[in-house]
């Protein structure tokens, strides 16, 4: 398929009312975890094309591309409330983080399984595994204040286990930048992985900034405020990754590319016919601005989007399925794998006198809510809250303490 090719909807007749954008949510008991995760992923995909377009109007001066910019802008900001409308009210704002965890496991292992570029698939297997620990820590923080059972959200397609420790996670920020792709080499399909990831880890980002104020006990408000530190760290790592040599026009034809793209690939799975139609709306709503942001480009930059994007989609539509040997395998091989500068070397090759261990003795002195949730848990119910449904952790140092099972 060539979103180029075909018609889509003119942005001038996307614009729906109160009622269409108020839409009714899932119901929590009853949806497919994936179901879940693709609302949180695109969700997040819109937010980062609002916020984009916000900035890009902020960098310039010219009118028309303003205007232009604030039609589309309107557009995602409506679909940005029908995706994340979707998502119930009675979905505790700790449902919700197990979701956006699962969604990191499965969207990072996915993409890092599918990625051409071997330093884009570095960078995804190594914050894979982060994301991986934070589900488990969560997954106990839930058992812990609610009593709940994370496998009732996740349903075994994910298992629930610890990974690389959000404890050794906390890096100096200057161990966060990484090299980046070159804009006219890049496979067209690592440009779109860079940008998705992005996208899903700014809004877990932003979702722990807002939503960590949410409790009243301590350890949840502690646990809240180390892992939103490591999401923010994770923009930063995937970030870095972008050309930033692309002009602000070719990345707003980007944005809408890759809307296209994940909203067809959404398509592809989607079982509740309801939720379907949402994502084949979208789909046609996105080749609609992708075909107003292409002709910004031709008309101010003299560029065909034929010499930027590829001659089709990517065959393959990102899709979410359980990723658990993949997950183990990274997990086995590169647990202690940390950053050094643009490197990432094991934590035996690192001087002691390394900026990473100062900052490690700077955060976590006085201790560190996401070992101290998995300590009050143990205490509380007598075990960890794990989901190891391919047998135990590969790291013997990360299994479970036999006396606590
Ligand atoms: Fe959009
Ligand atoms: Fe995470
Ligand atoms: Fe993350
Ligand atoms: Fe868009």
């Amino acid at each position: 398929m060539n979103p180029l090719e075909e018609p889509g909807i003119p942005v001038e007749d996307q614009f729906r009312n109160w009622s269409e954008l108020n839409v009714d949510p899932y119901d929590k008991m009853e949806v497919d975890p994936y179901t879940r995760t693709r609302v949180i992923l695109m969700n997040g995909i819109e937010v980062e094309s609002i916020i984009f377009s916000h900035q890009f109007a902020r960098h310039t001066d010219n009118l028309e591309i303003k205007r232009a910019l604030a039609t589309s802008r309107r557009v995602d900001a409506q679909q940005q409330k029908v995706v994340n409308g979707l998502n119930p009210g009675d979905q505790t704002p700790l449902e919700t983080t197990i979701g956006y965890e699962q969604v990191a496991v499965d969207l990072t292992a996915w993409l890092a399984r599918h990625e051409p570029d071997p330093m884009l698939k570095q960078a995804l297997d190594f914050a894979l595994l982060e994301d991986f620990d934070h589900l488990y820590r969560y997954a106990n923080l839930y058992e812990l204040l609610d009593g709940k059972n994370a496998t009732d959200l996740t349903d075994h397609l994910t298992e629930i286990t610890p990974g690389r420790p959000t404890i050794v996670e906390h890096r100096h920020p200057a161990d966060e930048v990484r090299g980046h792709y070159n804009t006219f080499t890049v496979d067209p399909l690592s440009r779109m992985h860079v940008m998705t990831i992005i996208a899903a880890e700014q809004q877990t980002m932003n979702f722990y900034m807002n939503h960590g104020t949410d409790w009243i006990e301590p350890i949840a408000r502690g646990l809240y405020a180390e892992i939103a530190l490591i999401e923010e760290q994770h923009v930063t790592h995937y970030e870095s990754l972008l050309d930033p040599l692309d002009s602000w026009l070719k990345q707003l034809v980007f944005h809408e590319y890759n809307e296209a793209y994940l909203y067809w690939s959404m398509l592809q799975k989607e079982e509740d016919r309801r939720i379907k139609a949402i994502w084949e709306l979208h789909l046609n709503m996105e080749i609609g601005q992708l075909h107003a942001a292409c002709d910004l480009l031709r008309r101010f930059e003299g560029v065909d989007p034929e010499e930027i994007l590829p001659p089709e989609l990517p065959d393959t539509p990102v899709t979410f399925e359980p990723n658990k040997q993949y997950v183990r395998e990274v997990l086995a091989s590169q647990v202690d794998l940390r950053a050094d500068g643009l490197r990432y070397v094991p934590v035996d090759e690192l001087g002691s006198d390394h900026r990473y261990f100062r900052y490690q003795e700077t955060v976590n002195a006085g201790g560190v809510p996401s070992e101290q949730v998995i300590e009050a848990d143990r205490s509380a119910s007598g075990h960890e809250f794990r989901d190891e449904t391919e047998g135990e952790n590969p790291i013997v140092d990360l299994r479970e303490p036999v006396a606590t099972k």
